[in-house]
């Protein structure tokens, strides 16, 4: 579904992708995790084209999007939903006027439809009811939920998500999780999902990948994350599972923990 070939992107001459390889297959559901300003919400950023990369080939669906002209670009983002670390949400506007804000600004539908189209992208988030309430009567995670509805709205082929869970307490964690898996399924998409959370990403993934150095350094099933003995891939995580055991909520991480502490 997107295939990334030898990307590079420095700003003042700090390179932070040197040459970052990646393919996301179509219907899986990639995690990406890597230190905090390595370059993960970046990546997501050139994959829908909010930014230039300095060099390399970014192909959605088999067409590369630097080559794409502001129509066709618009076009092509239309397959991308991208729910941004924060919500970014108009604190101004209603929920409804919030999840349907891209589609009265591009589209020629009517305020019924987009109505409607609003009404069942909110259900499947599990917020039926809330298209009046405003940001600031809305629970951490219900925003975040807010800003997944918003990021369908247009039927989107591939969802990224920046850091969903960040910030959120355990059981709302546990929630926004299941929302990724149950949105996975029913909209039939590619997902990819960036996180330093790794119980929520052992949770979520079909297949891992880690950046480091600007490049892709691990790739792979979850399970094979787990049987890599890169130091650099152990570390990072055990650093991002609970600290306690007890906390741990999926089982394939707690072993891997438990065993790493008796080593
Ligand atoms: N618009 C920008 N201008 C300057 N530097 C940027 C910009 N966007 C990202 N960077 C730099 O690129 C690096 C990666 O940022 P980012 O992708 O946000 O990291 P993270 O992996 O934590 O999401 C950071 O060092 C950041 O300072
Ligand atoms: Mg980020």
């Amino acid at each position: 579904m997107i295939q990334i070939k030898n990307l590079w992107k420095s700003f003042e001459g700090k390179e932070v992708l040197k040459g970052l390889d990646l393919h996301i297959p179509r219907g899986e559901t990639l995690v990406i995790m890597g230190r905090s300003g390595c370059g993960k919400s970046l990546l997501l950023k050139l994959v829908t084209g909010l930014m230039q990369p300095d060099a390399g080939e970014i192909l959605v669906d088999g067409e590369e999007i630097s080559g794409l002209k502001f129509k066709e670009l618009n076009q092509m983002r239309r397959k991308i939903g991208l729910l941004f670390q924060s919500a970014a949400l108009f604190d101004s506007m209603t929920v409804e006027e919030n999840v349907g804000f891209m589609l009265a600004q591009h589209t020629k539908l009517s305020r019924a439809e987009i109505r409607e189209i609003v009404i069942e992208k909110l259900h499947l988030v599990d917020l039926d009811g809330t298209e009046h309430l405003r940001p600031a009567e809305l629970s951490g995670g219900m925003r975040k939920r807010v800003g997944l509805a918003r990021a369908i709205a247009f039927d989107p082929e591939v969802i990224l998500y920046d850091e969903p869970t960040t910030g959120l307490d355990p059981v709302t964690c546990v929630e926004i999780n299941r929302l990724i898996q149950s949105l996975h399924a029913k909209l039939e998409v590619t997902s990819v999902v960036v996180t330093h959370d790794m119980d929520s990403a052992f949770t979520v993934a079909t297949r891992m990948a880690m950046i480091h150095s600007g490049k892709i350094v691990a790739f792979g099933h979850p399970n094979e994350m787990l049987e890599n003995d890169d130091p650099i891939l152990q570390q990072f995580i055990l650093l991002g599972a609970p600290e306690q055991i007890l906390n741990v909520s999926n089982p394939v991480l707690k072993e891997f923990i438990l065993n790493l502490r008796e080593d």
